[in-house]
């Protein structure tokens, strides 16, 4: 499934005496004067409808529904036919997505929000039901995942299917992968988002090329972390020219394992890769917390966990977004101890659509239902309460995404 390696959690409550100053501070990030610093977590829902994975009402009520966050980040939106690696997920190559995502746009700006939209291509973390013609998912090396992809069976259900042997891209693909990116920042623009957020992060493509263990390439994109780097920043370039970077964030997730990945030396990958992002003034530099892959009581690891994170917010001199576990209080001591600038959540998000309401007023929080986060419709989905439509003191949203 997407994303999703991270055990399931029971929603927490934050202590009650701490009080939350930092998260509600303002920060300008870009252009924008955000209001806080609790920004929606990219999280896929596999809601999109079909045929053509077009964003309808229904994901509009959603989104407007978490509009109160400081930033929302969109699912992960693939940019081509050949980027899909999971049923229903958005895309944002034609001109049907593009008409549904103005709807979302639309939607959030009337009820106040920012939106970005996660530009995404999966590259090996795909299944041939899924791509043009039933061909290979593409990659830098054919190095196949132990991995799966959510795929649609005969019936029209959801069901995982192992990744299958990818095929090496060409160089000569290369101007064409970077072509799908621009298209798809251009249609975000043109569906009225307010910028974009380029997938670098969890395995996918852009990932795939910069970590050792899935590029064997010996060309240009190939070798050295500069080389296999050049993909992440041709398309980190051509999404700049179309937004200008101060609307244009980019997400990692250093130290990383999901989608059967592996680096033999994160360290100077990443550090190389987050020093060249500042000659860009991006909106702001998004990270996976490097400890989400900690597994039990491992010292050694969490001690590297936290160098890493160290060295990114010593290294990078921008606005630092910081995903991965939070609670309203390990949120605000990130914030407090300098750690992060912004803190993005993603399973809280899901099941608190007044989720900065709730940490600021310390209220109980409901916990999310994994069996509901990929596909199906408002149950799971639109259907988690806000405090005012607990108390009744506000219309509950019904099947067909519309208020009641
Ligand atoms: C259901 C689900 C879907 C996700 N989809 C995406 C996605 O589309 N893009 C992405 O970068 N991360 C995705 N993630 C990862 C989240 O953005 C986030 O990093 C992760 O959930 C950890 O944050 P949390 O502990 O606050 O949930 C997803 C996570 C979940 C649970």
């Amino acid at each position: 499934m997407p994303d999703t390696e991270i055990a399931p959690r029971e929603a927490r409550q934050h202590d009650a005496q701490n009080s939350l100053h930092k998260l509600f501070e303002p920060i300008k990030v870009g252009p924008y004067n955000l209001r806080h610093r609790v920004v929606m977590a990219p999280l896929t829902r596999s809601r999109a409808n079909r045929p053509g994975n077009i964003p309808s009402q229904l994901n509009a009520c959603y989104y407007t529904q978490r509009a109160a966050a400081a930033l929302i980040i969109s699912e992960a939106t693939q940019v081509s036919m050949q980027g899909q690696g999971y049923a229903w997920t958005p895309g944002i190559h034609s001109r049907e997505q593009v008409e549904g995502w103005r709807l979302v746009a639309d939607a959030v700006h009337e009820t106040g929000g920012l939106m970005f939209m996660q530009l995404w291509h999966v590259g090996r973390i795909s299944h041939p039901s899924l791509q043009p013609d039933e061909m290979l998912p593409v990659a830098p090396s054919a190095v196949q995942p132990k991995a799966e992809a959510f795929i649609e069976n005969e019936r029209g259900e959801g069901v995982v299917a192992p990744c299958v042997k990818p095929r090496a891209l060409q160089v000569e693909e290369m101007p064409y992968l970077v072509r799908q990116y621009s298209r798809g920042a251009r249609n975000a623009k043109a569906a009225g988002m307010d910028g974009v957020e380029v997938h670098g992060a969890n395995g996918y493509l852009l990932d795939q090329f910069l970590l050792s263990g899935t590029n064997r390439r010996t060309d240009e994109y190939g070798g050295s972390s500069e080389r296999r780097a050049k993909l992440l920043f041709d398309v980190v370039e051509t999404v700049c020219e179309v937004w200008g970077p101060e609307k244009v964030g980019v997400r990692l997730s250093p130290l990383g394992t999901f989608n059967d990945m592996h680096d033999d030396d994160p360290e100077a990958t990443f550090s190389y890769v987050i020093e060249k992002l500042n000659r860009y003034g991006l909106a702001y530099l998004h990270i996976v917390n490097p400890m989400l892959a900690a597994t039990g009581e491992d010292v050694a690891y969490i001690e590297r966990a936290k160098r890493m994170s160290q060295m990114i917010r010593r290294t990078y001199r921008g606005v630092l977004m910081v995903a991965g576990g939070f609670d309203g209080g390990s949120a605000e001591r990130w914030l407090e101890d300098g750690n992060a600038d912004l803190i993005a959540f993603g399973r809280l998000f899901i099941a608190n659509p007044d989720l900065p309401e709730r940490l600021r007023s310390h209220a109980p929080l409901n916990s999310p239902d994994p069996s509901t986060f990929y596909g199906g419709g408002e149950r799971g989905y639109t259907d988690y309460p806000s405090l005012a439509q607990e108390r009744g003191e506000a219309p509950r949203p019904v099947t067909d995404g519309r208020w009641r």
